[in-house]
């Protein structure tokens, strides 16, 4: 819903850039020309001699907050060392009218959504490449500019900028905008709170999966629990961790699957969509009757039961088959799972 009346809004507000200079369409082919040569990000230097530009300093005459919007954090930005106009377009149209109304300028915002990455592209063409590929960008539900202020230190929308501010903090705050649950869950967990980890530890928002490294293999929780100092480095350790019956076989049965027994979904339906459990906290079998005795339908999933794949009555091929919705299997499970979960 979001998503999408953005869209349209974008799409109605973007006919006003068709109206551009006569001389920018002449100009074409030279800024074809000028992409064509740059292959990284240190080629994509200003071109001052570009028909059209004015450079930043003319932009930054109003551009202070007086009489236009302020744009002076763009000096603290990474990308203080491009101009303006390398993502705006050429800027003088814009600037004779007096920007009144914000015409004769490019807003990659204003763009339908398929073209909104087009201004990056010119320097982080992998970066956009693999966002390509993602489900946010298939459904067209989060472009660069809903998760990157380009105009900030830091280079986050949400959060704190600048030396003082706190990544994991501005990281987590950007991602909640949009993903409330996961994001109330993840600043609980010791990752946030010691301040180990962020979203971006496990998700990669520029990488077709969306993940840093496998969560089927472990590797994704392996990458820093995988050291001697946190316990996880032989799978002999992993072994231990996991208890009876669950032997190390992360890729295939998914028996000592670190997310399956950390991460478990927290609704029976729909749990390819989440959401999962982002404290990191595992749930005991005996939580789902508590919640059933107080009436939560349908019972949410523990850490062991109703969970696709591992102890799901419902699900043929999960492994030993407990029912969630039957108090005695909870029990039951209960005890196993008071054996499961020490450290090595
Ligand atoms: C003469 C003053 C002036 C100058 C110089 C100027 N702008 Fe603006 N610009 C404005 C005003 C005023 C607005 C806001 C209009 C509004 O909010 O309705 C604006 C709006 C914008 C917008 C938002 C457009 C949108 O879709 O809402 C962008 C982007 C922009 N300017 C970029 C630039 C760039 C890049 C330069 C330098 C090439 C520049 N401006 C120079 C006055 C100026
Ligand atoms: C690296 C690309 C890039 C550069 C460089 C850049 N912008 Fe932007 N600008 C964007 C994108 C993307 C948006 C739309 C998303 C947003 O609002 O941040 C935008 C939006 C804007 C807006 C409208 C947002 C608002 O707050 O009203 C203004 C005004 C603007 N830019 C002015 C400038 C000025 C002035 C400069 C140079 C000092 C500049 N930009 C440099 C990419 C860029
Ligand atoms: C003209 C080249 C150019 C364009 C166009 C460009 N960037 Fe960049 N970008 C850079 C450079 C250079 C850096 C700094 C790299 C570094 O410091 O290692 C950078 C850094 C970044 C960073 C890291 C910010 C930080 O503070 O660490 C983000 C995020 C980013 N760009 C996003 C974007 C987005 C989104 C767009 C399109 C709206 C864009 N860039 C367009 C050249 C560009
Ligand atoms: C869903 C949110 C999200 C979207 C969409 C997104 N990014 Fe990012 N991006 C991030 C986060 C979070 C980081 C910070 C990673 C870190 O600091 O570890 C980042 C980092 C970056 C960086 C700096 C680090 C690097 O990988 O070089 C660049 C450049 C960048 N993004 C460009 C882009 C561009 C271009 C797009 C659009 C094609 C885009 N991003 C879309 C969330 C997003
Ligand atoms: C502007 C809103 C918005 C922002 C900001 C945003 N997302 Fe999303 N994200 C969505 C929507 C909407 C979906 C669901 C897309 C669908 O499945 O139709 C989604 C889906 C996802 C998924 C599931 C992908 C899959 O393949 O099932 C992950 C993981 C995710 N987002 C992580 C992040 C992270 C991490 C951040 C911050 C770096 C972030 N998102 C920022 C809107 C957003
Ligand atoms: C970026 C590195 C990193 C990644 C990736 C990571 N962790 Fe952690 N995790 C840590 C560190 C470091 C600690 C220890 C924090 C402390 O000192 O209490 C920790 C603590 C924990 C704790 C104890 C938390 C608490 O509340 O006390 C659990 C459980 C945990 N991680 C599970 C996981 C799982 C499951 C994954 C994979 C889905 C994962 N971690 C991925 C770094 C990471
Ligand atoms: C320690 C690793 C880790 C961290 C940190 C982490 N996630 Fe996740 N996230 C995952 C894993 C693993 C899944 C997939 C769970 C599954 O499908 O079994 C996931 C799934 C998601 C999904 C898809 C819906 C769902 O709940 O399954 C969204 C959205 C999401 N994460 C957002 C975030 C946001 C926002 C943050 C930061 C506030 C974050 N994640 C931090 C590992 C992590
Ligand atoms: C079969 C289920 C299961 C699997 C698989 C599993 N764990 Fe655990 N884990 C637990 C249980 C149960 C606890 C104890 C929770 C408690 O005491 O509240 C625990 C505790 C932990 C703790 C300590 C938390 C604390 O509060 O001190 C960490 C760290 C941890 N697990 C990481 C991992 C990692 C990394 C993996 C994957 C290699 C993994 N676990 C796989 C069930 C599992």
């Amino acid at each position: 819903m979001l998503p999408l009346m953005r869209y349209l809004a974008g799409a109605g507000r973007s006919s006003r850039i068709r109206f551009r200079p006569r001389f920018f369409s002449l100009a074409a082919p030279v800024l074809v020309l000028a992409a064509g040569a740059t292959g990284g990000i240190e080629g994509c230097a200003f071109n001052p001699g570009q028909p059209g530009q004015v450079g930043t300093s003319t932009c930054m005459g109003c551009h202070d907050g007086r009489s236009a919007p302020d744009m002076r954090r763009f000096h603290d930005s990474a990308h203080r060392r491009i101009s303006c106009e390398t993502c705006h377009g050429p800027g003088y149209e814009h600037v004779r009218t007096g920007g009144r109304g914000g015409l004769f300028i490019d807003n990659p915002a204003r763009e339908p959504f398929a073209r909104q990455a087009d201004a990056c592209a010119q320097c982080h063409s992998a970066t956009v490449d693999g966002f390509n590929r993602t489900t946010h960008a298939a459904a067209q539900a989060a472009s660069c500019h809903d998760c990157h202020d380009v105009h900030r230190e830091g280079g986050m929308r949400r959060g704190r900028g600048g030396p003082a501010g706190n990544r994991i903090e501005a990281i987590a705050e950007t991602c909640g905008s949009c993903h409330g649950v996961q994001t109330a869950q993840f600043m609980d967990s010791g990752h946030a709170q010691v301040g180990v980890a962020t979203c971006a530890s496990c998700h990669d928002a520029h990488r077709a999966d969306m993940f840093t490294a496998d969560p089927i293999d472990n590797s994704l929780c392996l990458q820093c629990h995988g050291s001697r100092f946190l316990g996880f480095d032989t799978a002999a350790n992993v072994d231990f961790h996991t208890g009876p019956f669950h032997s190390v076989d992360p890729a295939g049965s998914g028996a000592s699957r670190c997310v399956a027994c950390h991460m478990p979904p927290l609704e029976q339906a729909g749990q390819p969509h989440g959401p999962h459990d982002h404290t990191m906290m595992t749930f005991p079998p005996e939580a789902s009757n508590q919640l059933m005795e107080e009436g939560i339908l349908p019972v949410p999933p523990n850490s062991c039961a109703g969970i696709a794949g591992c102890h799901d009555a419902t699900v043929p091929g999960s492994g030993a088959p407990y029912d969630v919705n039957d108090p005695r299997d909870n029990r039951f499970l209960q005890e196993i799972y008071e054996t499961i979960g020490e450290l090595p």
